[in-house]
């Protein structure tokens, strides 16, 4: 299946526009059916582009023909700008796997890898992906994060600029995921002085003036849906996330791309337990999933208005 075939675009265009513009694509995760459709409702109310992130454990989660049969569900436009991306592949069989299968643009995630093992697996993967139109994304430097199987280390290390120049040369890959301070999860900061590196971003733009650059791990961790799965019953304690101003300030670089699972995910589970605690006796699942959805859709709507700047840019 051709992911033309579903109304879907590869991040080519979306990430010249984003360069061009001085904002950035977001990219949320979603896992079901719920958590498609919320990002969708922002993406349509807001004419943003927008990248529906899939995890390999996203993936294994929904499999892949109800994965597609939701995707199709969806009569997503080309006019849309919709990618649909693989996120943290980890094996040139996974990325052969979501490219077979209708994905648009694809990660490979060899940063734990030493570098010429990286520069060696994200060649292959962009010399399958390019012959089908699909874009490629890889990542070098090293996310810290302590709650998420795709992070491997407890310890971050920081991209190094000349390494990014070398790798980009020698894969020929659409993209690179920077490691400049951000994590995964919900505890990525334990004070509030931790700041992004922006120095050594500014050194990789400057060496690479046209390239579209990538950050993951960039949650916010909105204290507002803390409080209420706190509230709630839930036990979410020192979890902080990225400085919006920071992140805003990130948007307006080079990097075109920014990742966002983990204020889905605290947004979904704050409108589950609101909803039952709220309603005790009831237990319709569609009661506590369309509050779950409409908070989800709140902070695609937020972040892509007061974070990525991507509002209108279809
Ligand atoms: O960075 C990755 C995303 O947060 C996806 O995480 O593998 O638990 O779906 P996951
Ligand atoms: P967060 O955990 O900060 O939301 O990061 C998501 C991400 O990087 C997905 O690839
Ligand atoms: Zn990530």
């Amino acid at each position: 299946m051709k992911y033309s075939d579903f109304g879907l675009v590869n991040t080519h265009e979306m990430f010249a526009d984003a360069l061009r513009g001085r904002y950035a694509i977001p990219a949320f995760n979603f896992y079901n059916m719920e958590t498609l459709n919320a990002i969708l409702a922002a993406a349509r109310k807001t004419h943003s582009p927008v990248i529906l992130a899939v995890s390999e454990s996203a993936l294994k989660y929904m499999e892949t023909d109800m994965l597609l049969g939701l995707i199709t569900g969806a009569c997503i436009s080309p006019r849309e700008q919709i990618a649909l991306h693989l996120d943290h592949g980890h094996s040139l069989d996974a990325c052969i796997h979501a490219i077979d299968n209708g994905f648009s643009s694809v990660m490979i995630d060899a940063s734990s890898l030493p570098f010429d093992e990286n520069v060696k697996l994200s060649r292959a993967v962009a010399k399958y992906a390019h012959k089908h139109n699909v874009s490629v994304e890889a990542e070098l430097g090293i996310l810290s994060g302590i709650e998420d199987e795709n992070t491997q280390s407890e310890n971050s290390s920081y991209t190094r600029p000349d390494d990014a120049v070398e790798f980009i040369r020698k894969t020929g890959v659409d993209s690179l995921a920077i490691a400049i301070g951000t994590s995964h999860g919900a505890y990525k900061r334990k004070s509030d002085d931790e700041s992004l590196r922006f120095d050594i971003l500014k050194q990789i733009a400057k060496q690479l003036p046209d390239f579209p650059l990538v950050l993951h791990g960039a949650s916010t961790i909105p204290t507002k849906y803390v409080d209420i799965i706190n509230q709630c019953g839930g036990k979410i304690r020192g979890a902080r996330g990225i400085d919006i101003a920071q992140l805003k300030r990130a948007a307006k670089t080079n990097i075109c791309k920014i990742n966002i699972d983990s204020d889905l995910r605290l947004a979904f589970t704050a409108g589950v337990r609101e909803s039952l605690k709220q309603n005790p006796n009831a237990f319709n699942p569609r009661d506590y999933l369309s509050s779950a959805m409409k908070n989800m859709t709140d902070v695609c709507i937020d972040e892509i208005t007061h974070i990525m700047g991507s509002k209108n840019k279809i």
